[in-house]
């Protein structure tokens, strides 16, 4: 596996592979503090092409709160030899300073949809976001880019994105890889104590709650869903708390009356311990 640093050597490593016509080129774009979760897409783009770049930057732009970003999970090596294993071709990690150079004023926003349900707590997250992986798509020019359903609205925005710009990339997405207890594998669940971790488990209980509500008894009225969503994650008790809950399309992400089958994302945001866990789930 090649470790890449630096615009220039990707772009002249695109340029060589370029020559060989049956070279394709899959990008696996992560904030690095690598899991089974991010194994899953890795694995995904091995299948898809004959060359797999992983990019590891941990995105300041994407921060809207400094603790956040300084508290966030960094494992450099472990994530190089998880890499290498993996059987990964190129590592590429750029310094903050290569793609923000001094002066950076472009950024890439899709409109409304960066304003709701995550990114009303997290104001200008999903800027962060779009940029970056705009960014990284002009650096790496992949032909398939792989991302997880675990990060439901990103997915959404980046699928918009690709379309609304033209980009000349497929995106490809891979279910969300949970521990045996159902918790959603996150490089955040290294912040949370043991106490925090049982207790995380209610965003999966309460997921698992909608689909047997919707699936077994038939309840498609989403405020009635929401409550049982509401009453699951209370039942965790101390140090749990819901920051939002919505039931929305899966294309558009307006909030729905009533589940459509197919069509229909359960999102679900908390505080466990002080540290926010997402998990979502398609209906
Ligand atoms: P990060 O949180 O490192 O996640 C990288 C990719 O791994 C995302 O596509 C995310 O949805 C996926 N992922 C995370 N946990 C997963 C799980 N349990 N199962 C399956 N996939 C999972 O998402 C980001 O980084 C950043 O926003 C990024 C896109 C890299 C831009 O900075």
């Amino acid at each position: 596996m090649e470790v890449i640093e630096t615009i220039a050597q990707m772009r002249e490593l695109r340029r060589a592979m370029r020559l060989t016509p049956e070279t394709t080129l899959a990008l696996v774009p992560t904030m690095g503090a690598l899991h089974k979760g991010h194994g899953r897409l890795i694995q995904r783009a091995l299948t898809l092409a004959t060359n797999v770049v992983v990019s590891s930057f941990v995105n300041p732009l994407q921060f809207n709160d400094s603790r956040d970003l300084a508290s966030y999970p960094r494992t450099p090596e472990q994530d190089q030899d998880i890499c290498k294993k993996l059987g990964v071709h190129y590592y590429f990690m750029p310094k903050p300073e290569e793609i923000y150079p001094p002066g950076f004023l472009t950024t890439v926003n899709v409109s409304h949809l960066s304003k709701k349900l995550e990114g009303a707590s997290r104001p200008g997250h999903f800027r962060g976001v779009c940029t970056v992986v705009t960014k990284l798509f002009n650096i790496v020019q992949p032909d398939f880019a792989v991302f997880g359903h675990k990060d439901a609205q990103q997915l959404v925005l980046i699928r918009h994105m690709v379309r609304d710009l033209a980009m000349d990339v497929e995106i490809v997405a891979v279910p969300t890889e949970r521990d045996k207890n159902g918790l959603a594998l996150s490089s955040r669940n290294v912040l949370l104590d043991d106490d925090g971790r049982r207790k995380a488990l209610c965003l999966n209980r309460a997921l698992r709650r909608v689909h047997f509500l919707v699936k077994k008894q038939g309840i498609t009225h989403v405020g009635e869903l929401l409550q049982a969503v509401r009453s699951a994650i209370n039942s965790a008790g101390d140090g749990v708390e819901l920051d939002y809950a919505h039931i929305v399309s899966r294309m558009t992400l307006e909030e729905l009356n009533h589940v459509e089958r197919g069509n229909t994302l359960v999102l679900i945001a908390a505080r466990v311990g002080g540290v926010r866990l997402i998990d979502s789930t398609r209906l």
